[in-house]
């Protein structure tokens, strides 16, 4: 498929970002990482709501020490500066607040996405979108957050072998040629909404309500422990999954975690 798609640059995005109250913005053709550029501006003081947004990326990276391809002209890799947080479990609740602000942008299109917990976003069983929160810390007090979200969003976006999980665009998804600016603002716009009511727990229950396989058996693999098997209930407060393993609901705090519905063969 041929794509005409907008370049992202720092007028294009200004632009497209128009209204939204964010501490400050800075885009760039290539960078190796927009969570590597965010994290040093973070450590010069960024402003809170401070956002870095890259066209391509060189050396994007996921969870688990894992790549994040972003090519040239088909994707969204953005990351935003959080600072002025409580220290752990607030920062768990970061991966839900990026995952969420994906979803909603994804709704906005008529489209009906799900959080593979903690970090994945799925369309129709595939993944559209990762998150990964980093932060800089002074001594034990946390400096700042910096939220991470890869979005395919051209059918270019997805890498020809997707390794470890089915990957999906959302233009493949929706059968049509998307807008990467307007997913862009729909997707800030969203985290912005939301940062502020980061703590309550009606920001929990927005969280929980769109998470995948609720009330199905998942299995959950834990690095150097064995794997788990259970029916995955939800979450508590601090974004730990709630899993009833035979008699007993156990918590599982975000980590070395990745979780699979019991009966799926994609290891
Ligand atoms: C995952 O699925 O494991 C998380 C993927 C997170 C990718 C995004 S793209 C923007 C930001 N910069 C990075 O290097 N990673 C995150």
């Amino acid at each position: 498929m041929e794509h005409r798609s907008v370049e992202l640059n720092q007028e294009t995005v200004e632009a497209a970002l128009r209204g939204i109250p964010l501490g400050g913005l800075r885009v760039f053709r290539t960078v190796g990482s927009t969570n590597d550029e965010a994290l040093s501006w973070a450590r010069q003081g960024a402003a809170d709501l401070s956002l870095v947004v890259a066209d391509e990326q060189t050396a994007g990276r996921g969870r688990l020490g894992r790549r994040w391809v972003t090519p040239h002209g088909v994707s969204l890799a953005i990351s935003l500066i959080l600072r002025d947080l409580p220290n752990a479990p607030a920062t768990s609740r970061l991966v839900g607040l990026g995952a969420l602000a994906v979803i909603e942008a994804g709704s906005s299109m008529g489209l009906h996405p799900i959080i593979k917990w903690p970090n994945d976003v799925l369309l129709s069983g595939r993944k559209v979108a990762g998150v990964l929160v980093e932060a800089t810390w002074n001594g034990d007090r946390l400096e700042a957050a910096v939220v991470g979200i890869g979005v395919n969003i051209l059918s270019g976006s997805v890498p020809p072998q997707a390794a470890i999980y089915p990957a999906v665009s959302i233009e493949e998804a929706m059968g049509r040629s998307v807008d990467r600016l307007l997913i862009l603002r729909q997707l800030v716009a969203s985290f912005v909404a939301w940062r502020p009511r980061l703590s309550t727990d009606e920001f929990l229950r927005a969280w929980e309500s769109r998470l995948a396989f609720r009330q199905e058996d998942v299995r959950v693999a834990r690095d150097g422990q064995p794997a788990l098997t259970g029916t995955l209930q939800g979450l508590d407060d601090d974004g730990a999954l709630l899993l009833q393993v035979e008699g007993a609901l156990m918590r599982l705090p975000m980590g070395e975690l990745s979780l699979r519905r019991a009966d799926d063969r994609i290891e």
